[in-house]
């Protein structure tokens, strides 16, 4: 308890000490005694200071942490301060001094010294002006949702003057519009043209702060799916599908066909493309703000002609004198629309068209064609009776009618007869 009731009792002592440090007339007073500045800013150490009337002023300076005891360094000698250091004052009372472009390195405490042309006539005003050297840094999410309001912050290491009028930047483009009040800058309801690097200054001083990047997040804007190579695909291409889709963070990519769910990634690949693959494509564009599905692109995928084959409309054996006609079929894209018949053996065609009147015995098959190829089916056998072979058969189909007909008749007689 007693503990804590000595620190409020402390800052009472420490605030009545009045701000010129004089005895017996002797004294220096500096105006402020705490300094906040910024890098590369200049300072100026605001200072009076008294003596008894019948001392003459032989020296003045200024130094830095002093020592008891120790020779006080004047820092108009030191090499690190004689070129930024500038007395402003006189040899009466006023000691005011300008400390240029000043870095952490000067962060210390700086006291006035001066002597008198009598031995006991010396005085260094201590404690002095302490010094904090502070850059700016930009304090902002690392993200923001469109639509939503973010604040950024111009964050000093100590509390510059009340006066200090911040500036910003985005994109090292200086802001004129919307700026809130002190140091921080409102953005309200972001859009994406406010993403960026943004910095800040203060304003009358060369120093900038270091940029941080906004970035407005917001949900897929379109997908749009490109398929390589562009035109006619054959069977056994190599295609690329691709998903282009403006979103912030990126977009996740999803592939189906059809509606059903193929694969994922930017790029969709079939290597050796087959006629399997032809239909719909879409690309689904998703981030954690929303979702998108691209237009449905069509694979057609061409092919020579498969599955070649030949029917045959009756019966595949006919008398002489009449036909039978084959019919050549195919799977192609685009469909065979060019076809040649072959008989067995012979190695010139025998006909043209879809369709074929064979009119001799012998075995048939046709070839399709396409722009990527043919494809030849399997023979069919032709058999054409002779008419003397033909006329016997029906005389022979004929007997056997008659004689069913008679046997037919009997069944009758016998029917009678039971009766
Ligand atoms: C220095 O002190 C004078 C008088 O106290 C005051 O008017 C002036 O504003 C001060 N300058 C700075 C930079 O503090
Ligand atoms: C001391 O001198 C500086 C520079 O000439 C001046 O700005 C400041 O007001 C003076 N201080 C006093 C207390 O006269
Ligand atoms: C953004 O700020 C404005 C004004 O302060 C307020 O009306 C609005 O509701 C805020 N929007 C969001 C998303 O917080
Ligand atoms: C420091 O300030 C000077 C002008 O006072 C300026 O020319 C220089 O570019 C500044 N340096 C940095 C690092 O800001
Ligand atoms: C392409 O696919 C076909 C059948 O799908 C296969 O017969 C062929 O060997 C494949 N070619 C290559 C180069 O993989
Ligand atoms: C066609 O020739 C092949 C041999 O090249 C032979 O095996 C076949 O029997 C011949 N067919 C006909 C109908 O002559």
């Amino acid at each position: 308890m007693s503990v804590r009731m000595a620190s409020p009792l402390l800052l009472i002592v420490l605030l009545m000490i009045p701000e010129v440090f004089s005895e017996n007339g002797w004294g220096v007073s500096y105006s402020p005694s705490h300094i906040c500045a910024l890098k590369n800013s200049s300072v100026i150490m605001n200072c009076t200071y008294t003596y008894p009337t019948g001392y003459k002023i032989m020296k003045v300076f200024w130094t830095k942490n002093p020592v008891k005891g120790e020779e006080s360094l004047d820092l108009s000698e030191d090499p690190e301060y004689s070129q930024r250091l500038q007395y402003l004052g006189d040899t009466q009372q006023n000691c005011t001094i300008r400390l240029s472009h000043v870095t952490q390195k000067d962060e210390h405490m700086y006291c006035f010294r001066f002597i008198s042309d009598k031995s006991d006539g010396k005085w260094t005003g201590y404690p002095g002006v302490t010094l904090t050297v502070t850059d700016l840094q930009v304090e902002a999410p690392e993200r923001v949702t469109e639509g939503h309001n973010v604040s950024l912050t111009c964050k000093s290491s100590c509390t510059l003057t009340d006066r200090a009028t911040f500036i910003w930047y985005r994109n090292s483009q200086p802001l004129t519009e919307r700026r809130d009040g002190n140091n921080q800058l409102l953005l309200q309801s972001v859009r994406r043209e406010d993403a960026g690097r943004y910095s800040c200054a203060l304003h009358g001083h060369s120093y900038i702060s270091p940029a941080a990047r906004l970035s407005v997040s917001y949900p897929p804007q379109g997908a749009f799916v490109a398929v390589s190579p562009s035109g006619e695909i054959v069977e056994g291409d190599s295609v690329t599908l691709s998903c282009s889709s403006d979103a912030n963070p990126p977009a996740e990519i999803s592939w189906f066909k059809g509606g059903r769910f193929v694969g994922s990634g930017r790029i969709y690949s079939i290597s050796n493309i087959s006629s399997d693959h032809s239909g719909e494509y879409k690309c689904k564009s998703i981030n954690e703000h929303g979702e998108k599905y691209s237009a449905a692109v069509t694979l057609n995928v061409m092919y020579p002609p498969k599955s070649v084959s030949v029917s045959v409309t009756g019966s595949g054996e006919i008398v002489e004198g009449d036909s039978v006609t084959l019919s050549c079929s195919s799977d192609a894209n685009p469909p065979a629309l060019s076809f040649s018949w072959f008989k067995e053996n012979q190695s010139s065609a025998v006909g043209s068209g879809q369709s074929f009147s064979a009119l001799q015995s012998g075995r048939f098959y046709c070839e399709a064609h396409n722009q990527h190829g043919s494809q030849r089916s399997d023979a069919v056998t032709v058999i054409v009776h002779g008419v003397y072979q033909s006329v016997i058969r029906q005389t022979f189909l004929l007997l056997i009618f008659s004689k069913k007909k008679r046997k037919c008749d009997a069944n009758i007689k016998n029917y009678n007869i039971n009766l």
